[in-house]
């Protein structure tokens, strides 16, 4: 993958520093959210598939750590403050998977599957599954960074769960290789990281949140409450995301990748709440809060990229950066 095109000053500095120019001493501030999640995305990549101009080593420089950690710490402290009021729907509920259940049933007031089931054209779709690729062609991968820091029954269950989204042993089965499929048939992309430069910070924050969460140990009960919701909330989102693929007869290989996941999500929802987060909150109860943290994070993300999207969809316009879609095909 070649380095995304800056946003600012310290993505700039970052991108120079990566392919040897001058070093990155501190984070700094950076030009707005663009500016620190791209920053912040690139990091993170480095530990992922990294980029074709830097060096691999650069993944454990210590220096690059630093300026990660700063913009982590404002990242989470934003998160925090953030997550208020959808964590609080979990206030009622009694025990770990009730609160979950609640937190993974906060409505916000913009919902992208009900947008793209009723209403979305063909290209408002097609921007959709851009900005998903950005997850989707590295699918469970920031998840599978919590199997080392977990042990016993919610070990197995993740291995089980992500056997699944790791094809069953068969590599055409990758979930990541499905959807790649889903964005050929659409006539996008389907190479990783083909989009960065077309996400706006948004988006790039619900993938750093899953790095942030998974790349960090004392994170890990935050990695899987962050799964249990996002399963959670799946099998609805795909039935509609399903049903607007077949309105807008997006073709075979879309409506198959979110077909699979109505029901194999269906199945991992039990499996990340009930058996993952139950175990790890009966072995390790101090992570109960983190747990309702992680899964409160991946709610309140959603909701930032649904208005977002919807509202640039109904205002007529793009959800992309640099306009609609009908150059990125
Ligand atoms: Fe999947
Ligand atoms: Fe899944």
């Amino acid at each position: 993958m070649k380095l995304p095109r800056p946003r600012g000053k310290l993505s700039e500095a970052l991108v120079a520093d990566l392919t040897g120019g001058r070093a990155l001493d501190h984070a700094g501030d950076p030009d707005g959210p663009d500016d620190l999640h791209l920053s912040l995305w690139m990091l993170y990549e480095l530990h992922y598939r990294g980029f074709e101009d830097v060096d691999d080593r650069r993944e454990w420089d210590p220096r690059l750590l630093a300026v990660r950690a700063e913009l982590e710490t404002s990242f989470e402290d934003g998160l925090r403050e953030d997550v208020g009021e959808v964590l609080a729907a979990a206030d009622e509920a009694e025990d770990l998977v009730s609160q979950l259940a609640a937190i993974a049933s906060h409505e916000g007031e913009a919902s992208v599957s009900q947008f793209l089931h009723r209403r979305a054209t063909a290209a408002q779709y097609r921007e959709f599954l851009i900005e998903r690729s950005l997850y989707h062609l590295k699918e469970s991968d920031p998840h599978a960074w919590a199997v080392p820091r977990l042990d016993g029954a919610a070990k197995v269950a993740l291995a089980e769960l992500q056997y699944d989204e790791f094809g069953g042993g068969r590599p055409d089965r990758l979930h990541s290789a499905l959807f790649a499929r889903a964005l050929e048939e659409a006539g996008l992309d389907a190479s990783y990281g083909a989009y960065v430069d077309r996400v706006s910070w948004h988006t790039l924050a619900v993938n750093n949140a899953m790095s942030l969460f998974g790349l960090h140990r004392r994170f890990r009960g935050s990695a899987m409450g962050h799964l249990a919701a996002f399963e959670m909330t799946s099998p609805l989102a795909c039935r509609r995301y399903l049903q607007g693929a077949q309105r807008l007869e997006m073709g075979a290989a879309v409506e198959h990748y979110f077909d699979e996941h109505i029901e194999a999500d269906a199945v991992h929802e039990e499996i990340a709440a009930r058996t993952i987060c139950g175990s790890l909150a009966e072995t390790e109860p101090e992570l109960v809060d983190d747990i309702l943290f992680g899964a409160a994070a991946c709610v309140h993300l959603d909701e930032v990229v649904a208005r977002h999207a919807i509202d640039a969809w109904t205002a007529g316009g793009s959800v992309l950066l640099g306009g609609d879609t009908s150059e990125v095909a």
